[in-house]
């Protein structure tokens, strides 16, 4: 663990680097100082240093400290520069690969609330059915049957029209998020942006280069006045929405809202592109229609993954868009890797129209919607506040402004438990006050338990300030 902890210092020193909150010239803490505040020994943090001085990133100015080099580039403390120099890497992806015995950084559901045994026995009957699967490529655009069965799909379910000519088969919709984001958006280009939102958004859009402009999620839905004069001011090139059951908040994007966002998209000439991950895990209500349902003049880029409440393992989404987009999308994604694997698309289709996943999903939703009420009895105190969602996988909380986030998740993360810190939800880097916790992955025992550790890991941090 000990070894861990060092890297771990050694790795948020750098992300300050990267995000510019460190910049050239500017001194570190103390050996001392960052030693007793992180409640770590001295040697940890003078590792850490080392680390960082021998990757080029810090220097060493005698008698007086540590501080980051002038010519420190933001991207000096990758592992191996050569292959990964050019690409800007997903802070949420690092949390994850963290262990932790208490996971609540995963936004995924557990395994075992998954129809396992079916999804298997079925693979050999799909198999049989389609004896050519292997030996076949899939299309760029991904299988036609597939594609007619979602054409038909998102008209009956939410009133979308997609001919199958408009829908483009992705490996995962972070897949087709960075597909879109590749093909609109060029270094310098303005891309507006919901704060809080899905941390990996942010980093595929910073990966391309773009300049990003935030529009305020609040549990009311959006605030049109100021998206509109930030799209008439800036003239994004699009804007990313996700905006029913949102990670990380769980809000939902109110109905009589929609329209008039699709309507000051067409009015602004900019890409709507709108995320659709959680749509079917709701507690009580459906949630209200997509906003490209209202799209009549194709200003919406409709992304809507499957991988949440089926098959992650089977990475498949749905791309809907017009054309000529559609023509742009399918050249870069056989550039990208010339199409979804086909078995999987089979896969997937044959479970998708079984009878089989309706009965699933109502279970799936009662077990989620359990667990949510079990991490939010846990938590209950004067002290943490959140909004309870009617869908999807997580809680957006905040604890007191005198924690130190930093602190909290590496005294959290020496205790075995993870979570999302609310800064990397943050385009601005600013929502240091709040943490998203996933209660989807955990079980109902393990959740009250690392509720019980993260609340005593708290108080533990606000008696050392009082
Ligand atoms: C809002 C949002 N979009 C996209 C994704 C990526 O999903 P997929 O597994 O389809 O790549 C996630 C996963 O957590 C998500 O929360």
């Amino acid at each position: 663990m000990k070894d861990h902890l060092f890297r771990q210092i050694g790795q948020t020193i750098t992300n300050r680097i990267e995000r510019g909150e460190l910049k050239p010239g500017d001194k570190l803490p103390s050996v001392r100082s960052l030693a007793l505040e992180l409640g770590v020994h001295r040697l940890t943090v003078f590792k850490a240093y080392q680390q960082l001085k021998h990757r080029g990133s810090v220097t060493v100015v005698d008698k007086s400290g540590y501080y980051v080099k002038e010519d420190a580039s933001p991207l000096v403390g990758l592992d191996y520069p050569v292959v990964s120099s050019y690409v800007h890497k997903s802070h949420l992806s690092e949390i994850h690969r963290i262990h932790a015995d208490y996971q609540f950084s995963q936004a995924v559901i557990d395994p075992d609330l998954l129809p396992n045994q079916y999804t298997s026995s079925s693979a050999k009957h799909v198999l049989d059915l389609y004896p050519k699967v292997f030996s076949t490529y899939a299309a760029v655009q991904g299988d036609s049957e597939l594609r007619d069965y979602l054409s038909h799909y998102f008209y009956q379910n939410q009133k979308q029209l997609a001919s199958p000519e408009e829908i483009l088969i992705a490996s995962g919709s972070q897949q087709a998020i960075d597909l879109i984001a590749r093909v609109l958006v060029r270094r310098g280009d303005t891309v507006l942006i919901e704060r809080p939102t899905y941390s990996a958004a942010i980093d595929v859009f910073h990966n391309i280069g773009a300049r990003l402009l935030t529009a305020d999620l609040t549990a009311e839905g959006y605030n049109l006045v100021q998206i509109e004069k930030l799209m008439k001011e800036y003239r994004p090139r699009l804007f990313y929405s996700n905006p029913t059951f949102q990670n990380p908040t769980g809000y939902t994007v109110p109905l009589e809202q929609r329209k008039q966002l699709v309507d000051l998209a067409e009015k602004y000439q900019v890409f709507l592109l709108e995320d659709d991950a959680f749509r079917d895990i709701y507690f009580a209500d459906k949630p209200p229609l997509p906003l490209s349902s209202y799209d009549v003049h194709g200003h919406c880029i409709y992304v809507r993954s499957f991988s949440k409440y089926i098959a992650p393992g089977l990475r498949i989404a749905a791309v809907v868009c017009r054309e000529p987009l559609m023509q742009q999308l399918l050249a870069a994604k056989s550039l990208m890797d010339n199409g979804t694997p086909l078995l999987n698309q089979k896969l997937f289709l044959h479970y998708f129209r079984s009878d089989r996943l309706q009965q699933h999903i109502e279970k799936l939703r009662t077990a989620l919607e359990i667990r949510k009420e079990v991490m939010e009895t846990s938590l209950a105190d004067q002290q943490l506040t959140w909004e309870s969602p009617s869908g999807g996988l997580n809680l957006w909380v905040r604890v007191p402004d005198a924690i130190n986030m930093d602190r909290l998740l590496a005294e959290c993360l020496t205790h075995s438990l993870s979570f999302v810190p609310g800064t990397i939800c943050d385009p601005l880097k600013k929502q240091e006050h709040w943490v998203r916790l996933s209660y989807s992955f955990m079980n109902e025992q393990k959740i009250k338990e690392g509720i019980t550790r993260f609340k005593d890991i708290l108080k533990k941090l606000n008696k050392e300030i009082i």
